[in-house]
């Protein structure tokens, strides 16, 4: 099983599809080629899915802040076989831990990367370039629809796109924060 990673109250919440093989080996969500750009579209706006900070000597550091922490889930908790595509049944089985999962996490903002993070989320089947670029709602939670990471890296052109989501997210997130601030 891959349940997820992070911080257990990050303002950010990822939602991806399924473990792959790296992911299910290793038992932790985006850790193969589409972890790697994943990781690096989260540097580029200032995030990370790292709970603590290693000293060296086995301790964690001091807290790291949630506002720049990200908690990463799949739709699916198992590996499909051979990456095959989740089945309704499947991802219909797997809903709950993720709904619950949101529930106690409790993010400011969830980024829904690729069509069944949306299917399962958004209940739209609908292509991303149609629901990208505006911010919907989950549970009265901030949306934001973006790109798969394995898709962009089949589609180098589209990274320009996924960005724009990234600096929609982000613009998103000050404007929460900002407006809970002076509530
Ligand atoms: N793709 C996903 O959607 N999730 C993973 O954990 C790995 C690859």
């Amino acid at each position: 099983t891959v349940f997820g990673v992070g911080h257990p109250q990050a303002h950010w919440m990822i939602v991806g599809e399924a473990p792959g093989e790296e992911e299910d080996r290793r038992g932790e969500p985006f850790v193969g080629r589409s972890g790697q750009l994943l990781d690096n579209m989260l540097r580029s706006i200032g995030l990370s899915r790292q709970p603590g900070v290693s000293t060296g000597s086995g301790e964690s550091s001091a807290t790291p802040d949630p506002a720049h922490q990200v908690y990463i889930a799949n739709t699916l908790k198992c590996r499909p076989p051979g990456n095959r595509n989740p089945l309704p049944e499947e991802l219909a089985r797997c809903e709950g831990f993720l709904i619950r999962q949101i529930e106690l996490v409790q993010p400011k903002i969830i980024l829904a990367m690729g069509k069944f993070a949306v299917q399962s989320l958004l209940r739209s089947t609908a292509p991303i370039g149609q629901l990208r670029g505006r911010v919907h709602a989950y549970q009265g939670v901030p949306l934001i629809v973006t790109y798969h990471p394995a898709y962009l890296l089949r589609q180098l052109s589209e990274k320009a796109r996924a960005w724009d989501d990234l600096c929609l997210a982000l613009g998103t997130m000050e404007a929460t924060t900002t407006r809970l601030g002076s509530a």
